[in-house]
């Protein structure tokens, strides 16, 4: 038998830094001005509806928008973006300030989408619901821009690592 160390919020920390996990950018649309984030916890939910879960902490400059506009594009970060994520978690630069527009463009619906991301779902927030700090957004994927032939970034023990497509 095996006893487990009784959890804290150190160890729950330690714990999920070893669950390796793709990259997003989810961003919003507030009457022109751009917001957005980098998130990891996004996780594919059903089929029928085309469906994903995003979990976003309610003291991010996005969520009170995402709340409001019930629409969010979520941009699948590609091998060679780990500045875009750095960038989109750093609390040195906030707000529209980081979108480049060089990098960005609207999808119909105004969501922003990067360009060079793998795939970017736009998507329309059906539901939500709170858990301590965090608000769990269920979407409906409406429409998707996909860019399949690159590799992925992943994030795993607090580095970000290029993963190379072997396709
Ligand atoms: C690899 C990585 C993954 C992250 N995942 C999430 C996440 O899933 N949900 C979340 O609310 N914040 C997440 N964050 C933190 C936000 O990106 C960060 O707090 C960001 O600055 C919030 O945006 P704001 O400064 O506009 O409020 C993550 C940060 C990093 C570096």
């Amino acid at each position: 038998m095996i006893t487990g160390k009784p959890i804290s919020s150190d160890m729950f920390k330690q714990s999920m830094r070893f669950l390796a996990g793709g990259v997003c950018i989810l961003a919003t649309n507030n009457d022109g001005d751009w917001n957005g984030l980098t998130i990891t916890a996004v996780c594919s939910l059903t089929i029928d509806p085309p469906s994903l879960v995003a979990c976003v902490n309610r003291n991010t400059g996005t969520h009170g928008i995402m709340c409001r506009t019930k629409r969010v594009s979520i941009n699948v970060l590609s091998y060679d973006q780990t500045d875009i994520a750095e960038l989109f978690s750093s609390s040195a630069v906030r707000g529209p300030q980081r979108f480049d527009k060089d990098k960005w463009t609207e999808m119909a619906s105004g969501v922003p989408v990067l360009l060079g991301a793998l795939a970017v779902m736009d998507c329309e927030v059906v539901q939500q619901t709170s858990v301590g700090q965090h608000s769990v957004f269920f979407c409906e994927v409406k429409n998707v821009v996909l860019q399949p032939d690159r590799g992925a970034l992943v994030h795993f023990n607090q580095k970000f690592f290029p993963v190379q497509s072997v396709c």
